[in-house]
Protein backbone atom coordinates (compact mmCIF):
# COMPACT_ATOMS: atom_id res chain seq x y z
CA UNK A 1 0.00 0.00 0.00
CA UNK A 2 1.35 3.40 -0.91
CA UNK A 3 0.96 5.92 2.21
CA UNK A 4 3.73 8.67 1.63
CA UNK A 5 3.36 11.47 -0.98
CA UNK A 6 2.63 9.63 -3.52
CA UNK A 7 -0.76 8.98 -2.22
CA UNK A 8 -1.83 12.16 -1.41
CA UNK A 9 -0.37 13.69 -4.57
CA UNK A 10 -2.90 11.45 -6.19
CA UNK A 11 -5.61 11.81 -3.80
CA UNK A 12 -5.34 15.93 -4.12
CA UNK A 13 -5.01 15.31 -8.24
CA UNK A 14 -7.95 13.29 -8.64
CA UNK A 15 -10.39 15.70 -6.93
CA UNK A 16 -10.67 18.98 -6.32
CA UNK A 17 -9.94 19.71 -2.66
CA UNK A 18 -13.97 21.21 -1.82
CA UNK A 19 -14.85 17.84 -2.83
CA UNK A 20 -12.50 15.25 -1.31
CA UNK A 21 -14.53 13.50 1.95
CA UNK A 22 -12.56 15.54 4.45
CA UNK A 23 -13.32 18.90 2.55
CA UNK A 24 -14.68 21.41 5.68
CA UNK A 25 -15.83 24.49 4.05
CA UNK A 26 -14.70 27.36 6.21
CA UNK A 27 -13.01 25.09 8.68
CA UNK A 28 -15.52 25.22 11.10
CA UNK A 29 -15.52 22.03 12.36
CA UNK A 30 -12.00 23.11 14.19
CA UNK A 31 -12.30 26.88 13.61
CA UNK A 32 -14.06 27.67 16.83
CA UNK A 33 -11.66 25.60 19.34
CA UNK A 34 -8.13 27.46 16.87
CA UNK A 35 -9.76 30.72 17.86
CA UNK A 36 -10.25 30.32 21.64
CA UNK A 37 -6.51 29.73 21.52
CA UNK A 38 -5.22 32.04 19.66
CA UNK A 39 -4.08 36.28 20.05
CA UNK A 40 -2.82 38.30 17.73
CA UNK A 41 0.51 37.59 16.54
CA UNK A 42 0.65 34.15 17.94
CA UNK A 43 2.78 31.53 15.42
CA UNK A 44 0.21 28.92 13.95
CA UNK A 45 1.06 25.12 12.49
CA UNK A 46 -1.31 23.53 10.75
CA UNK A 47 0.23 20.37 10.71
CA UNK A 48 -0.98 18.12 7.55
CA UNK A 49 -2.83 20.88 6.72
CA UNK A 50 -3.31 19.76 2.87
CA UNK A 51 -5.87 22.32 1.35
CA UNK A 52 -7.59 23.45 3.93
CA UNK A 53 -9.39 26.52 4.06
CA UNK A 54 -8.15 27.71 7.73
CA UNK A 55 -5.47 29.37 6.47
CA UNK A 56 -7.85 31.79 4.75
CA UNK A 57 -10.09 31.99 7.49
CA UNK A 58 -6.81 33.24 9.93
CA UNK A 59 -5.57 35.88 7.54
CA UNK A 60 -8.97 36.90 7.00
CA UNK A 61 -9.10 37.40 10.42
CA UNK A 62 -5.48 39.08 10.52
CA UNK A 63 -4.28 35.64 12.35
CA UNK A 64 -0.89 34.32 11.95
CA UNK A 65 1.64 34.15 10.81
CA UNK A 66 0.70 31.09 9.65
CA UNK A 67 2.91 28.19 8.16
CA UNK A 68 1.26 25.07 6.60
CA UNK A 69 2.82 22.18 6.55
CA UNK A 70 1.66 18.84 4.65
CA UNK A 71 3.81 15.40 3.07
CA UNK A 72 2.15 16.37 -0.56
CA UNK A 73 3.88 18.85 -2.43
CA UNK A 74 0.61 18.61 -4.70
CA UNK A 75 -2.09 19.88 -2.04
CA UNK A 76 0.56 22.75 -1.06
CA UNK A 77 -0.11 24.23 -4.91
CA UNK A 78 -3.93 23.38 -4.14
CA UNK A 79 -3.68 25.77 -1.26
CA UNK A 80 -1.36 28.26 -2.99
CA UNK A 81 -3.88 28.48 -5.96
CA UNK A 82 -6.60 28.86 -3.46
CA UNK A 83 -5.00 31.99 -1.61
CA UNK A 84 -4.24 33.54 -4.92
CA UNK A 85 -2.06 36.46 -3.87
CA UNK A 86 -2.44 35.90 0.00
CA UNK A 87 -0.15 32.98 -0.27
CA UNK A 88 2.86 35.21 -0.12
CA UNK A 89 1.87 35.54 3.65
CA UNK A 90 1.76 32.17 4.36
CA UNK A 91 5.13 30.00 5.28
CA UNK A 92 4.67 26.67 3.14
CA UNK A 93 6.63 23.40 3.98
CA UNK A 94 6.40 20.11 1.99
CA UNK A 95 7.82 17.46 4.76
CA UNK A 96 6.95 14.18 6.82
CA UNK A 97 5.86 15.37 9.97
CA UNK A 98 7.41 12.32 11.71
CA UNK A 99 10.42 13.17 10.36
CA UNK A 100 11.03 17.18 10.68
CA UNK A 101 12.75 19.56 12.87
CA UNK A 102 10.88 22.58 13.68
CA UNK A 103 13.34 25.94 12.52
CA UNK A 104 10.91 27.86 14.86
CA UNK A 105 8.69 27.44 17.93
CA UNK A 106 4.54 27.96 17.72
CA UNK A 107 1.91 29.26 19.89
CA UNK A 108 -0.47 26.61 17.75
CA UNK A 109 -0.39 23.78 16.07
CA UNK A 110 -3.51 22.27 14.76
CA UNK A 111 -3.96 19.01 13.25
CA UNK A 112 -7.55 18.18 11.86
CA UNK A 113 -7.29 14.33 10.15
CA UNK A 114 -3.53 13.63 10.66
CA UNK A 115 -2.83 11.96 13.84
CA UNK A 116 -5.05 9.55 13.17
CA UNK A 117 -2.81 7.95 10.42
CA UNK A 118 -0.33 7.91 12.39
CA UNK A 119 -0.17 3.55 12.01
CA UNK A 120 2.27 2.41 14.31
CA UNK A 121 4.03 3.17 17.78
CA UNK A 122 6.82 4.73 15.85
CA UNK A 123 5.10 7.36 13.84
CA UNK A 124 3.31 7.96 16.84
CA UNK A 125 6.19 8.38 18.87
CA UNK A 126 8.21 10.72 15.84
CA UNK A 127 5.14 12.64 15.40
CA UNK A 128 4.91 13.38 19.67
CA UNK A 129 8.18 14.31 19.38
CA UNK A 130 7.75 16.99 16.43
CA UNK A 131 4.51 18.08 17.94
CA UNK A 132 6.89 18.39 21.83
CA UNK A 133 9.31 20.46 19.50
CA UNK A 134 7.46 22.99 17.87
CA UNK A 135 5.08 24.10 20.09
CA UNK A 136 6.46 26.61 22.73
CA UNK A 137 5.40 25.94 26.41
CA UNK A 138 1.85 27.62 27.22
CA UNK A 139 1.02 27.05 23.89
CA UNK A 140 -1.80 24.59 22.79
CA UNK A 141 -2.36 21.72 20.43
CA UNK A 142 -5.90 21.34 18.69
CA UNK A 143 -6.04 17.61 17.33
CA UNK A 144 -9.08 16.35 15.83
CA UNK A 145 -9.36 12.81 14.83
CA UNK A 146 -11.95 10.23 14.51
CA UNK A 147 -13.49 8.98 17.51
CA UNK A 148 -14.01 5.37 18.44
CA UNK A 149 -17.49 4.71 16.38
CA UNK A 150 -15.96 6.96 13.28
CA UNK A 151 -14.65 5.46 10.28
CA UNK A 152 -11.96 2.64 10.09
CA UNK A 153 -10.56 4.02 6.74
CA UNK A 154 -9.75 7.09 5.50
CA UNK A 155 -8.37 8.03 1.63
CA UNK A 156 -7.99 4.03 1.79
CA UNK A 157 -5.65 4.07 4.59
CA UNK A 158 -6.09 2.62 7.97
CA UNK A 159 -6.76 4.81 11.10
CA UNK A 160 -6.41 4.46 14.45
CA UNK A 161 -9.96 5.98 16.46
CA UNK A 162 -9.47 8.00 19.33
CA UNK A 163 -11.77 8.62 22.28
CA UNK A 164 -10.53 12.13 24.19
CA UNK A 165 -8.86 9.66 26.92
CA UNK A 166 -7.36 7.55 24.61
CA UNK A 167 -5.69 10.40 22.59
CA UNK A 168 -4.66 12.06 25.62
CA UNK A 169 -2.66 8.78 27.20
CA UNK A 170 -0.98 8.39 23.47
CA UNK A 171 0.58 11.83 24.02
CA UNK A 172 0.95 10.91 27.63
CA UNK A 173 2.97 7.55 26.58
CA UNK A 174 4.96 9.60 24.39
CA UNK A 175 5.91 12.54 26.06
CA UNK A 176 5.47 12.28 29.78
CA UNK A 177 4.33 15.46 31.60
CA UNK A 178 4.56 17.07 28.09
CA UNK A 179 0.93 17.96 27.97
CA UNK A 180 -2.23 19.02 29.83
CA UNK A 181 -5.59 18.15 28.33
CA UNK A 182 -7.77 21.00 28.24
CA UNK A 183 -10.93 20.50 26.83
CA UNK A 184 -12.25 18.22 24.32
CA UNK A 185 -15.48 17.43 22.16
CA UNK A 186 -17.23 15.79 19.57
CA UNK A 187 -18.26 17.14 16.01
CA UNK A 188 -19.82 15.29 13.24
CA UNK A 189 -18.53 15.85 9.88
CA UNK A 190 -20.00 15.43 6.74
CA UNK A 191 -18.50 14.67 3.57
CA UNK A 192 -19.45 16.02 0.73
CA UNK A 193 -21.44 12.90 -0.42
CA UNK A 194 -23.15 13.07 2.69
CA UNK A 195 -22.08 10.66 4.93
CA UNK A 196 -21.68 11.24 8.66
CA UNK A 197 -18.26 10.86 10.32
CA UNK A 198 -17.82 11.35 13.91
CA UNK A 199 -14.71 13.27 15.07
CA UNK A 200 -13.57 14.22 18.43
CA UNK A 201 -10.93 17.34 19.09
CA UNK A 202 -9.14 17.71 21.80
CA UNK A 203 -7.15 20.95 22.96
CA UNK A 204 -3.83 20.28 25.17
CA UNK A 205 -1.67 22.63 26.67
CA UNK A 206 2.48 22.64 26.23
CA UNK A 207 3.40 21.87 29.86
C1 LIG B 1 -7.46 13.78 5.59
S1 LIG B 1 -6.32 14.95 5.04
C2 LIG B 1 -6.68 16.35 6.08
C3 LIG B 1 -6.12 17.64 5.53
C4 LIG B 1 -6.41 18.89 6.35
N1 LIG B 1 -5.88 18.76 7.69
C5 LIG B 1 -7.88 19.20 6.37
O1 LIG B 1 -8.50 19.21 7.41
O2 LIG B 1 -8.41 19.48 5.26
C6 LIG B 1 -4.79 14.34 5.72
C7 LIG B 1 -3.61 15.22 5.36
O3 LIG B 1 -2.47 14.78 6.09
C8 LIG B 1 -1.35 14.83 5.24
N2 LIG B 1 -0.39 13.88 5.81
C9 LIG B 1 -0.54 12.54 5.96
N3 LIG B 1 0.54 12.00 6.55
C10 LIG B 1 1.40 13.03 6.79
C11 LIG B 1 2.70 13.11 7.36
N4 LIG B 1 3.32 12.02 7.83
N5 LIG B 1 3.30 14.33 7.42
C12 LIG B 1 2.67 15.43 6.95
N6 LIG B 1 1.44 15.41 6.39
C13 LIG B 1 0.81 14.23 6.31
C14 LIG B 1 -1.91 14.44 3.88
O4 LIG B 1 -1.08 14.83 2.81
C15 LIG B 1 -3.25 15.18 3.90
O5 LIG B 1 -3.15 16.49 3.41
Amino acid sequence: MVSGAAHWDAAYSARAPETLPWANPGASETLPDVLSALAPGDPVLDAGGGASPLTAELLARGLGPVTVLDLSPRALDRARAALGDRAADVTWIAADLRRWTPDRDYALWHDRAVFHFMATEADRAAYVASLAAALRPGGQAVIATFAPDGPETCSGLPVTRYAPADLAATLERHRPGGFAPLSARRVIHTTPAGRAQSFQVSTFRRL
